[in-house]
């Protein structure tokens, strides 16, 4: 999906032009993947604009880091103030919000250690990840050949640029065969994520999902999922689970602070359908937390405007 450019972009420590938020070709993380990234979303509220669960997804990045041992020379709170400051001085109601922190300009060789951590943070208006229609009937997913990476090749919990190598084989893969996005089985066979999604399956009434043992990525919006369903009396079931299980389940639906909450209407000929109801009341409960209409939740949101 396009990138609307804005104004500033939050870069070691200060607001600098969008045009000017720019690296060596030399950066050490542009040859070796050495970053780790968040995605984070800011909706629209009637309390003014707000980002989903700004501090969870900062800390998950700290998380990430600490496993990659690099030191962020920022604070959580040092980033949500960023955060919350560049979304003011865009003058956004509403947008998506990627920090990174990679390995910079120094030395070259996969030792990252004598590199310097750089750190951003982009704002911009962005829509919906796997688009509108997405969001109203369903994805197609296929399962892909490309197994997810096992944790002792690149840790799932550690979100790092390099590890997305695995899944843009698998979304180019699942999209030149027509496909909206790919399912990955770990190296055991069994179901551990889509390329930037969690996934939920519908069996028998209940909701499962694969545990984080079978390799995804420990999603916000997949903790925030089963919370939700929890509260709502559907309480969510790790399990592990094999394709032939998606092929015959009533209901899947994918998790992400991209993709949202968006139902799956085919995987590789099997139909699903237009969305379930499971589907559709976590759907409907979700967006109505993210945008500040289920106070309840409220303290999930950071809200822009003090
Ligand atoms: C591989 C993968 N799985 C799951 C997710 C969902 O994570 P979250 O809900 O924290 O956005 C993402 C999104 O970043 C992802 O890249």
């Amino acid at each position: 999906m396009p990138i609307t450019p804005v104004d500033k972009v939050w870069f070691n420590g200060t607001q600098v032009d969008w045009d000017k938020a720019n690296v060596h070709v030399l950066t050490h993380a542009l040859h070796y993947g050495t970053g780790v990234f968040k995605g984070m979303r800011c909706y629209e509220t009637p309390r003014g604009p707000a980002v989903f669960r700004l501090k969870a997804h900062l800390e998950r990045m700290v998380r990430s880091a600490k496993i990659f041992l690099m030191e962020i020379p920022y604070s959580v709170d040092e980033m949500i103030d960023a955060t919350i400051e560049l979304i003011r001085s865009n003058e956004l109601e509403s947008c998506y919000v990627r920090p990174l922190a990679f390995r910079g300009y120094g030395e070259m060789g996969v030792n990252p250690e004598h590199n310097p951590v750089d750190v951003c943070i982009a704002v911009w208006p962005w829509g919906a990840y796997l688009g509108d229609d997405a969001l109203k009937h369903g994805v197609r997913m296929t399962i892909s050949s490309w197994r997810r990476h096992d944790p002792n090749i690149i840790p799932p919990q550690a979100k790092v640029t390099g590890g997305y190598v695995n899944s843009s084989m698998a979304k180019l893969e699942a999209v030149r065969s027509g496909f909206d996005e790919a399912i990955m089985l770990n190296s055991q066979g069994y179901i551990s994520e889509a390329t930037g999604e969690n996934l939920f399956v519908v069996k028998d009434g209940e909701i499962l999902t694969p545990p984080l043992a079978a390799g995804p990525l420990p999603g916000i919006t997949r903790a925030s999922v089963m919370t939700i369903a929890a509260d709502l009396g559907m309480p969510v079931f790790e399990r592990l689970m094999s394709r032939a299980d998606l092929y015959v389940a009533e209901e899947v639906f994918c998790s992400g602070t991209a993709a949202e909450v968006t139902p799956v209407r085919e995987i590789d000929g099997r139909m699903l359908g237009e969305p379930g109801p499971i589907t559709q009341t976590i759907q409907q409960a979700y967006f109505a937390i993210v945008k500040g209409q289920d106070d309840k939740y409220i303290d999930w949101l950071h809200f822009v405007r003090a």
